[in-house]
């Protein structure tokens, strides 16, 4: 997979993806991310990027000829699945929609900024506008961040253990049930005898009994 972040703040995006799973999965070559500074593609002297909306109103607003030509340029080395517009109007993040979209080989992430885009840039070049929850960020970047963990963590070869993401809350719908190490027992509290007893039938029975009840009682709108 591959994914391509055009911003004007990469600075702000960068971290999440110099550590842990995900430095590792790009080292390995399981996915390639780069990023793409707005202002690069600017043709005015001052690289600005943004303008006052017309009509007037608070807030800057980012104009559709940087982002077109970088768009462009990016379109003419290969062919992406989707143009996504990262936005707190946009489909909720959810992992279905991570699954679908870590399936897809190259796809680009727009961070909007200040207002939010030009609207002919949603119109003519977006695919899909996802936000990642009810609230706003100062822009996109964070949000391009969570989505790229959700995807990239759910890539062949890039979790150790291949079967633990489909184990996550949510892959089968339900939160996921409690966990336990060492010690077996800590100030009183005991890990469940079930899970020390090594029948794997009767394990499996209790952590799926757990995982509904959890569901049920923390978030029952998952179950209708
Ligand atoms: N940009 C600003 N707020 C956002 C949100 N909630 N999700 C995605 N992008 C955003």
């Amino acid at each position: 997979m591959r994914i391509d972040i055009i911003t004007v703040l990469p600075e702000l995006l960068k971290s999440p993806f110099e550590a842990s799973i995900l430095s590792r999965a790009i080292e390995k070559k399981l996915v390639e991310v780069h990023f793409h500074n707005l202002r690069d593609y600017t043709t005015n002297k001052y690289k600005q990027v943004d303008d006052y909306q017309f009509g007037g109103g608070a807030g800057m607003v980012l104009m559709i000829e940087p982002i077109d030509k970088c768009i462009q340029a990016l379109k003419k080395e290969r062919e992406y699945d989707e143009v996504i517009y990262m936005t707190p109007d946009g489909e909720t993040l959810n992992q279905k929609m991570a699954n679908t979209l870590s399936l897809k080989k190259n796809i680009i992430i727009l961070c909007g900024h200040y207002k939010g885009v030009d609207q002919r840039v949603r119109d003519l070049l977006v695919t899909r506008e996802i936000s990642i929850g009810d609230y706003v960020l100062s822009g996109g970047e964070l949000g391009a961040a969570v989505l790229c963990d959700t995807l990239i963590r759910l890539l062949p070869g890039v979790l150790n253990d291949e079967t633990s993401a489909l184990t996550d809350t949510f892959q089968d719908g339900l939160l996921a049930p409690p966990v336990y190490t060492r010690p077996a027992s800590y100030k009183g509290l005991d890990v469940p005898p079930v899970l020390l007893g090594g029948n794997f039938a009767k394990i499996e029975a209790w952590r799926e009994d757990r995982a509904m009840e959890r569901t049920q009682q923390l978030r029952p709108d998952l179950l209708q």
